[in-house]
């Protein structure tokens, strides 16, 4: 153990110099990025036999402490899991103490129910320091949808008395044009994360493009194996950088549902079969918001309800 943990990058790994520009020529330039690779791609991409991959991916994981861990080992990876605050106290309670590093939360709900406007004020409160509720990071934005607004983001940290113009610096966006773009971006994300103090990665919405691009009932198999490597590649980075990422969807009412939750995302939920807290929003009225949390045994039951101000994301006043 005491000599792996001098292995700090990929040089470290004691690779052949070939085989070392074979990885960075294709994209794998962090001991990270190789420890969260999967292996029959990475041997395809790189053009290596499927064991020399193993062994290199194996390697890299073991170096980042990716391997059998003693329970005491996770007690302690536990309780050092950061928490973003939300901006409601409410429904911070509801998640258990606000957004987890280490996970994937996906807010669902119909649209204008508020997901956006979460994703901007967790941009924002990631920035914060920890007394504030905040992980004094930066954040990555992936946006399919073209509706990140930087004067929402401005307004945001004024309300906080944060400067503005540092807290824009500190979001780093980019738009994506189709499902694969959006998946090159996030394995792009990880040099960024590597190199920048990134504490939150939001994909706002996840769903959006691939349901675009693979529609209908007929395409469903192979939109969903697409997406859940996706989401598993997001769960990964969680895990490995220790950040949050905050993904979207948008699920339509369904009134032709006549038991169980008319509002259910169509074709599944996006975290069904990945690990992730889910969290549905509701539009209720006097515009306020109501949030409530899906299968999550270890969270507490029930419903928070907050407001979308010019402000922000709020508690009602009582
Ligand atoms: P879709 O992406 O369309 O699925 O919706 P969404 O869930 O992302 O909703 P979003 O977060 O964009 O919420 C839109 C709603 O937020 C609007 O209908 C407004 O009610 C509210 N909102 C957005 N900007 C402001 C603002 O500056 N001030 C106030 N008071 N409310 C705002
Ligand atoms: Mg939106």
């Amino acid at each position: 153990m005491g000599e792996e943990r001098k292995i700090k990058t990929l040089e470290d790994l004691g690779l052949s110099p070939s085989l070392l520009h074979k990885l960075s020529e294709a994209g794998f330039k962090t001991l990270e990025a190789v420890a969260v690779a999967n292996v029959s791609e990475l041997a395809s991409i790189v053009g290596i036999p499927t064991p020399t991959a193993h062994r290199i991916v194996s390697k890299a994981r073991e170096a980042l402490g990716l391997r059998f861990k003693t329970a005491l080992e996770l007690k302690k990876e536990r309780e050092s899991i950061g928490r973003i605050t939300t901006g409601s106290k409410k429904l911070d309670e509801l998640l258990g103490g606000g957004i987890e590093t280490r996970t994937i939360t996906e807010f669902f709900g119909e649209f204008g129910s508020g997901k956006t406007n979460i994703c901007h004020q967790l941009s924002v409160n990631v920035q914060l320091p920890p007394e504030r509720g905040g992980l004094s990071g930066k954040a990555i934005y992936i946006d399919t949808e073209g509706t990140f607004r930087w004067e929402r983001i401005e307004a945001m940290a004024r309300a906080l008395d944060l400067d503005p113009d540092e807290v824009m610096r500190n979001i780093i966006w980019a738009r994506a044009i189709s499902s694969d773009h959006q998946i090159a971006i996030v394995e792009e994300a990880m040099d960024v994360i590597a190199k920048e103090n990134i504490k939150l990665l939001v994909v706002d919405s996840v769903m959006g493009l691939f349901r675009a691009e693979y529609p209908g009932r007929e395409n469903l198999a192979t939109r969903q194996q697409k997406l859940n490597r996706h989401l598993h590649q997001l769960a990964r980075i969680a895990d490995v950088y220790d950040v949050a990422v905050v993904v979207t969807n948008q699920v339509m009412a369904r009134p032709d549902v006549f038991y169980g939750d008319p509002t259910t995302a169509v074709g599944g939920h996006v975290l069904a079969h990945a690990p992730g807290i889910r969290v549905q929003l509701r539009k209720s009225r006097g515009g306020k918001r109501i949030a409530r949390i899906v299968d999550a045994p270890h969270l507490p039951e029930g419903e928070a309800v907050f407001i979308i101000t010019d402000e922000g994301i709020r508690d009602i006043e009582d």
